[in-house]
């Protein structure tokens, strides 16, 4: 594999993929890479002859006060991964290499209505940083397809709109979330659970499948809602959000919709954990 920090190199290996003929898959991450990452990188290689994936922890998209200066960086052991997973080219630039005129300058792509609410209501300013380093990682790669999860739910749905409005001719391929054996997606965040955070965090996708059941069985999703963000709170886990929405994350609208996705958010002492589950209701 690969490994390009700078823009000029990056963009030449890329114009003799182009020239070759081959069909380009990008996988943007920000490292720390687990199995749901590499899922990723697995469906691109299916998708694609050429698998190219980033590594770049984006400060734009950190507010004041989150874990950017934690966030871990581990470029040794994903280098390592990723080669073992036939990923053929990974570019892992240095923040002034995106950003050489400096964050509170740099042009912004902001994304409205679906970055509204959920996770974008308590992470001000969250998906304007991932449209704009995502635009920009479009701009560079050029792919034709590009690869994310849906244990990121909202985060797809944004670039879905990002891709459809400022019409880049880029095929999005959501990938579903992978688990660890007790159904905790898998997030680098999870790193930072103490033992007893850890198995309390199973909790939050066991409870939204409760939820989901219930809803399913006919309960009125409100009072599922209720019963689920009591629950969660009654065992320790400070709730953010927890919602039905439909697929494109516009309200849900019970008498109409016959499939919805369920989501939440949570917090376990000072880490953010989200999940969502599918919803059909007949
Ligand atoms: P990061 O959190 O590193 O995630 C990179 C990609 O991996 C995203 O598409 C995310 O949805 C996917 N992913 C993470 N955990 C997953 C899991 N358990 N199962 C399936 N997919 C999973 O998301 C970001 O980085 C950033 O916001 C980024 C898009 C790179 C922009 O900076």
């Amino acid at each position: 594999m690969h490994l390009e920090h700078d823009i000029a190199p990056l963009r030449e290996r890329l114009q003799a993929y182009r020239r070759a003929g081959h069909r380009i898959a990008l996988v943007p991450t920000m490292g720390n890479l687990h199995e749901g990452h590499l899922t990723l990188i697995d469906r691109a290689r299916e998708l694609a002859d050429i698998v190219v994936a980033t590594l770049f922890v984006n400060p734009l998209q950190f507010a004041a006060g989150e874990d950017f200066g934690r966030y871990p960086r581990t470029l040794e052991s994903d280098r390592q991964q990723l080669t073992a997973r036939g990923c053929d080219l990974l570019f892992a630039p240095a923040v002034d290499t995106l950003y050489p005129h400096g964050l509170a300058s740099q042009t912004q792509v902001h994304v409205p209505d679906v970055s509204e609410g959920l996770c974008g209501g308590s992470r001000i300013g969250h998906f304007d940083g991932v449209a704009t380093v995502v635009s920009l990682l479009f701009h560079l790669v050029q792919p034709d397809i590009a690869c994310f999860g849906e244990k990121d739910f909202q985060q797809l749905a944004v670039i879905r709109k990002l891709v459809a409005d400022l019409h880049f001719p880029i095929e999005i391929v959501g990938v579903p979330t992978v688990r660890a054996d007790d159904g905790l997606a898998l997030s680098s965040r999870n790193g930072y659970l103490s033992a007893a955070e850890r198995e309390l965090a199973t909790m939050l996708y066991r409870t939204l499948g409760a939820c989901r059941d219930a809803i399913e069985r006919g309960d009125a999703a409100e009072n599922a809602i209720a019963e689920a963000a009591r629950y969660l709170e009654a065992n320790g886990l400070k709730l953010d959000y927890l919602e039905l929405r439909r697929p494109d994350l516009k309200a849900f609208d019970p008498a109409e919709d016959t499939t919805g996705r369920l989501l939440g958010a949570v917090y376990l002492g000072t880490t953010r954990l989200i999940d969502n589950v599918a919803i059909s209701v007949s």
